[in-house]
């Protein structure tokens, strides 16, 4: 499993990446590159878009069933959150604001690799939500421990949300699960937030919508190849494209070259310079997207040492919220 790369190492990351997937066959694209500062500000700008319908239905579920969500995983207990993948937490708040309800106070631990990301999470939640005290984390939760601020009798629950996990092979999936069990107790969760498989008319639209706000973000990645690695991609000769693959049930997204090209990448100080053919219409595997069902959500969870607790869907059935109990 490849882990996202934090700062300063930042450039001889993204350098690995790019030479070993561009000189790949099929070439490939890593989907953390997606999230420099511009790539990060596009992906906002999805998460609002009509087609993408993931966010604001995982923000009406929470809407709708915080306060049963939280009463399930607390139990008797008082709850510390944890979220993996936090960003500025923008629907965490939800939860949160649920959280306080029953206990007053809160100690809410967000992990992400951008500090600016958790710094707007911070001022957000502390503003919005007396009562929460944030802890964050600057950490790539995939190879690196959770720093899991523990007190007497006070469970975990962890949150994995907007199908973050979806983007993971599902063998990558696993093990991120895994490692989020091995630091969680009995008796601690973890909330999952899952898109489910549906008509691929409705996924088609929400990886390549109408506004090209998606194309922008997937085209993006190549910009901070030129960018921080000087490479030569012309954007004009690659187009974005979406695939439903039905029989591995995920998104794919590809930047397809219209023309026979030759790309350079020069040498730098951690990988030696590469010439990248194309032929037309060869694509740059960017990103996969998985999309799950009631039973494949339950069999990843069962295999990473969680017991499904409860699922909490939207009333069309797009996406699906599972609290699952480590057990
Ligand atoms: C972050 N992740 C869950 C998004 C998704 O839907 O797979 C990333 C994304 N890619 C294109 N649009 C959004």
């Amino acid at each position: 499993m490849s882990s996202i790369a934090t700062a300063p190492e930042v450039t001889s990351a993204v350098a690995y990446e790019a030479v070993q997937g561009l000189s790949a066959t099929p070439k490939t694209l890593t989907p953390w590159l997606f999230y420099d500062e511009a790539g990060s500000h596009l992906f906002e700008q999805i998460t609002t878009l009509p087609e993408y319908y993931l966010t604001r239905t995982e923000r009406s579920i929470f809407a709708k069933h915080a306060d049963e969500i939280l009463a399930q995983a607390a139990g008797e207990h008082h709850l510390t959150l944890v979220e993996l993948g936090a960003g500025t937490a923008t629907k965490t708040g939800i939860l949160l604001a649920a959280a306080v309800r029953r206990q007053t106070n809160v100690v809410y631990q967000p992990v992400d690799v951008s500090q600016t990301a958790l710094d707007e999470a911070r001022d957000n939640i502390e503003t919005h939500i007396p009562g929460v005290m944030v802890l964050s984390q600057v950490a790539d939760y995939t190879s690196e421990p959770l720093k899991l601020k523990r007190q007497p009798g006070v469970r975990t629950l962890a949150l994995y949300i907007g199908s973050s996990i979806g983007n993971f092979a599902p063998n990558d999936a696993l093990e991120v699960l895994q490692i989020l069990r091995s630091q969680l107790r009995p008796g601690d969760s973890l909330l999952l937030g899952t898109d489910l498989a549906k008509d691929e008319a409705t996924l088609l639209a929400a990886y390549n919508d109408a506004s090209g706000v998606t194309a922008a973000f997937n085209l993006n990645v190549l910009t901070r190849l030129n960018r921080e690695l000087g490479a030569n991609f012309r954007l004009e000769n690659f187009a974005h494209k979406s695939i439903w693959n039905a029989a591995e049930s995920r998104i794919e997204m590809h930047l397809e070259s219209t023309v026979s090209q030759r790309v350079h990448i020069p040498a730098n100080a951690s990988c030696p310079a590469l010439t990248i053919d194309f032929a037309p219409g060869e694509t740059i595997h960017t990103e996969n997207s998985y999309k799950f069902t009631a039973t494949s959500v339950g069999s990843l969870l069962q295999s990473a040492g969680f017991t499904s607790v409860r699922t909490w869907n939207d009333p069309n059935n797009l996406f699906a919220v599972t609290l699952a109990e480590a057990s």
